[in-house]
């Protein structure tokens, strides 16, 4: 027979290597309630989401911070890292609602900023920047604050963005930057198509970004992408209305980072001003674009469905007689079809001193006015295959 000390001790040291793995499996919940948020609207619940975020980060534990229904009226905030912990979940039930006067956010840069941070999921929810007082300002001509990014996540990695829905922004409704694997999904961002500045999501410095099952509805870029991107991936978008789906603008700087691999596929355009757009101001940069695929689009009636445009030089500022200092090569544009709402379906207006090298077109049938559109080429080099109308100028 066992000795009873032996198995009191063993009892006691199954019980404890149980509830350490207990506590890994099940999080900490931390209820921004308990820490005194209010869903009134009315309250400013900034105190008590930050309290909620310590803790979270604090402990060794995953977590949970958890924001019931409710309306919460949060000033700009900042959910920093490093963190005790790699799995934090925000998981928002209800809006969170920027301050209805603009200027208290306005030059904040972001509304909402997750920075250094490694492993945290934001869940669900509504994120309302009340953009549309600054969006009238800035229209009328006033002087106006720039206005914040609603969601920045800055230098991170391992974030996941899971059906988040993001309501007028006063600028980019989300920016993802100096990041390295993150995914954004069933995202719906939605703003009026006349409001300025407003890009869905916009990418820059940052490697093995995802973004799939979204729907975006705004007044600039349904998705811009910028400077340092790299292995990015686009699926399933519905953009529109907006200005499509743009790398660019890039090449404004000298000394410039490259695009590299990016792939954007079953994407849907509507009443856009731009379908898949390239886009570099004419000025000298060490800038390039390389390993780009364009596959399985759907135009419905876009202005600009198909463009390469090196000449962007706003009010001829700063870069004029200039040319564009960015390599674009190897850019694949393969099943894309539907309406143009202008008669130039297809524009490749490359760079004099940098042609455009290694364009692939394949399966490309675009149609204004029930009629075959044109096709324009200045700079640019490559093959076709399969069937394209309109007759391809490469
Ligand atoms: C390109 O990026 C995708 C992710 O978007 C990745 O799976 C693939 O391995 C990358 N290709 C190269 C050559 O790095
Ligand atoms: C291109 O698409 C149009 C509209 O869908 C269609 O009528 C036309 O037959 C297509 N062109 C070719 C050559 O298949």
């Amino acid at each position: 027979m066992a000795n009873p000390a032996y198995i009191l001790v063993s009892v006691a040291l199954v019980l404890g290597l149980l509830s350490e793995s207990l506590a890994a499996i099940n999080p900490v919940t931390y209820n921004v309630l308990d820490s005194g948020a209010k869903g009134d609207g009315q309250t400013d619940s900034t105190a008590g989401f930050m309290k909620a975020w310590s803790a979270a980060c604090g402990t060794t534990n995953p977590a949970i911070i958890y924001a019931p229904p409710g309306r919460y009226l949060l000033r700009n905030a900042r959910f920093r890292g490093q963190c005790e912990n790699k799995a934090i979940r925000i998981r928002i039930d209800g809006t969170l609602v920027a301050p209805s006067d603009y200027n208290v956010i306005g030059n904040a840069g972001n509304w909402l900023l997750v920075e250094g941070a490694d492993g945290v999921s934001i869940e669900g929810g509504f994120l309302d920047g009340q953009g549309t007082g600054l969006w009238a300002c800035k229209t009328s001509g006033k002087t106006c604050p720039i206005g914040a990014t609603t969601l920045g996540i800055s230098n991170s990695k391992n974030v996941l963005i899971n059906g988040l829905t993001s309501l007028n922004s006063q600028m980019f409704h989300i920016v993802i930057n100096g990041c390295d694997n993150i995914k954004v999904q069933g995202v719906k961002v939605l703003a009026s198509g006349n409001s300025p500045n407003t890009d869905g999501i916009h990418v820059q410095f940052s490697t093995r970004v995802t973004i799939l099952n979204s729907q975006i509805s705004t007044g600039d870029d349904c998705v811009s992408i910028g400077p340092g991107t790299s292995n990015l991936w686009i699926e399933n978008v519905n953009c529109g209305p907006g200005h499509g789906i743009s790398i660019g603008s890039l090449g404004r700087d000298l000394k410039e980072d490259g695009v590299e691999n990016v792939t954007v596929k079953t994407v849907t355009f509507k009443n856009t001003q731009n379908g898949v757009r390239i886009k570099t101001w004419a000025r000298q940069s060490t800038g390039y674009v390389r390993g780009v695929l364009f596959q399985h689009a759907i135009m419905n009636n876009v202005q600009n469905p198909i463009v390469i445009d090196q000449n962007y030089c706003p009010n001829n500022k700063n870069c004029p007689g200039q040319v564009s200092g960015v390599k674009i090569s190897d850019v694949t544009y393969e099943d894309i079809h539907g309406t143009s709402a202008t008669a130039v379906a297809v524009k490749f207006d490359c760079s004099k001193t940098n042609p455009c090298q290694e364009i692939r077109m394949e399966d490309v049938n675009l149609t204004y006015k029930n009629q075959a559109a044109k096709a324009s080429c200045a700079n640019a080099a490559g093959t076709t295959s399969g069937l394209i109308e309109p007759t391809s100028c490469l």
